[in-house]
C-alpha cells in the first residue's frame, strides 16, 4: 500500500471539527401556554417643548414648512423626545422613567401625532424593564387612546393600551396624565 496515501488519510480524519458558527437555525415547537398577567399603571409624563433644557426636540421638518411656526411643531416634522414619568403631576415629583423616541407630525394634519415611543422605567421592581407604544396620538382631544404594542423585562410580551389625559399646558411644559393596562407574561 501507498504510505503516503495512508497518511493522507488519517491527516484527513484528524482534521478537527470545531463549532459551526454559521449554521442556519430553525425549530418550531408548540408554544407553551404561560400563564399572563395584567398590570395597571398610573403616572405623569412632563415633556419640556421649549427653553434651555428642552425634552422635546424638532430634528427635521419639510423645507416647504419653513415659515411655519405651529405649536408644538411645525406639519411635516420630526420631534426626539427623551420626557421624564414621574410619580405625581408636580414637576418636583419622583421619577420612576423616561419616555424615549420619535413623534411624527405628519401631512397637514397636525392634530395628529404618531408616536414611536419606550417608556423605560427606573425605579424598584421595574428597573429595566419598559413598554414601547406606537400608536396615533390625537394630541388635541382632552381624553385619548394610545396602544401599546410590546414589552421588555417584566413587560415581555406586552400587549395593552394607555389612557391618557392632558393635565397642564403651558407655554412649554406639557404634563399628561396616564393610565396603562398590559397583558404580559
Ligand atoms: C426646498 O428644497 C428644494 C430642493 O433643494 C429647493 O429647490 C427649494 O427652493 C426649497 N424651498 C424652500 C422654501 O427653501
Ligand atoms: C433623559 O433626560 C434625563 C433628565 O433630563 C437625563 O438624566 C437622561 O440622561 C436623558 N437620557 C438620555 C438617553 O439622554
Ligand atoms: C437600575 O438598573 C441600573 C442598571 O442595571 C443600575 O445601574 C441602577 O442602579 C438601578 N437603579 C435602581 C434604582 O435600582
Ligand atoms: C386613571 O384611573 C383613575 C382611577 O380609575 C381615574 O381617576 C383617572 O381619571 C384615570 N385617568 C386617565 C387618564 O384615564
Ligand atoms: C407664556 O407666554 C405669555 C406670552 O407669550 C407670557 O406672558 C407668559 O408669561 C408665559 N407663561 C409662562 C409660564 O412662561
Amino acid at each position: 500500500m501507498d504510505r503516503t496515501l495512508i497518511l493522507c488519510w488519517i491527516l484527513l480524519l484528524c482534521i478537527p471539527t470545531g463549532p459551526v458558527y454559521s449554521q442556519y437555525y430553525l425549530k418550531t415547537v408548540p408554544c407553551a401556554t404561560k400563564e399572563k398577567k395584567v398590570t395597571n399603571l398610573h403616572f405623569f409624563f412632563h415633556g419640556t417643548l421649549g427653553g434651555k433644557n428642552p425634552t422635546a426636540v424638532t430634528v427635521a421638518r419639510a423645507n416647504i414648512t419653513s415659515n411655519d411656526n405651529s405649536f408644538p411643531a411645525p406639519s411635516n416634522s420630526i420631534v426626539v423626545d427623551n420626557a421624564s414619568l414621574t410619580i405625581g403631576p408636580e414637576p418636583t415629583s419622583e421619577i420612576i422613567g423616561y419616555a424615549q423616541g420619535l413623534e411624527v407630525f405628519s401631512g397637514q394634519d397636525r392634530t395628529t401625532v404618531v408616536v414611536y415611543l419606550d417608556f423605560g422605567f427606573t425605579k424598584g421592581d421595574l428597573n429595566g424593564s419598559s413598554i414601547g407604544l406606537f400608536s396615533r396620538n390625537p394630541a388635541t382631544e382632552k381624553e385619548r387612546e394610545l396602544a401599546v404594542v410590546g414589552g421588555r423585562g417584566k413587560f415581555r410580551m406586552a400587549k395593552g393600551f394607555a389612557l391618557l389625559k392632558t393635565f397642564s399646558l403651558d407655554n412649554i411644559t406639557l404634563i399628561v396624565e396616564y393610565n396603562v393596562t398590559v397583558i404580559h407574561y
